[in-house]
């Protein structure tokens, strides 16, 4: 699959089987987290990898709206350290992840994180230090059912050339 591709085929999955995904496709995620732009290349975010039903479960329960993380068999918890770019930084490094994912065929679904309530106490449960903020979690994993790709506004309506 060449990166067009993989930016067209992406979607949202939010059902999942409870089945494990591979340490080395989660690691591979993460790694291409990490090679995303940065502004002034500060690289202010990490990544945690949440594998153990207890703390997918606590995420699912936390969330307004990711219940199905509870299913997917890993969730990567995108935190970055309060930088004036962090959230440009932390979203570069998610859209990377989320790209990786579909490249390696599993599913994925990017939870709010950012501003959210709960953020603090994400944070504290998985140790976090001060000076963290949480960027979003991402739900991986493989679908219980076929997730199929909405809509997305045309190219007419969104390119402008030269002027709005
Ligand atoms: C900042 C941000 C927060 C999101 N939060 C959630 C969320 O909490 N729960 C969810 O199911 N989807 C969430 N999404 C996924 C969007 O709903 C999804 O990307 C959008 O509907 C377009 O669908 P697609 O990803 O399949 O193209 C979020 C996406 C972004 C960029």
């Amino acid at each position: 699959m060449d990166a067009i591709e993989c930016i067209n085929t992406r979607y949202s999955c939010r059902n999942y089987r409870t089945q494990p995904v591979p340490r080395a496709l989660l690691e591979q995620l993460v790694d291409a987290g990490r090679r995303a732009p940065s502004g002034r290349k500060e690289e202010p975010v990490e990544f945690i990898v949440a594998t153990r039903q207890a703390d997918r479960d606590f995420l699912a329960k936390i969330s307004t709206a990711g219940k199905f993380i509870a299913q997917a068999g890993a969730c990567i918890v995108v935190i970055a350290r309060d930088t004036t770019y962090y959230l440009e930084d932390g979203a570069a490094a998610v859209e990377n992840a989320l790209l990786a994912a579909t490249a390696l065929g599993l599913q994925s679904c990017w939870v709010a994180g950012d501003k959210k309530t709960y953020a603090g106490d994400i944070l504290r449960h998985f140790g976090v230090p001060a000076g963290f903020k949480l960027v979003a979690m991402l739900a991986i994993g493989y679908a219980s059912s076929p997730c199929r790709q909405p809509p997305h506004r045309p190219l007419a309506e969104v390119l402008h050339w030269e002027q709005f």
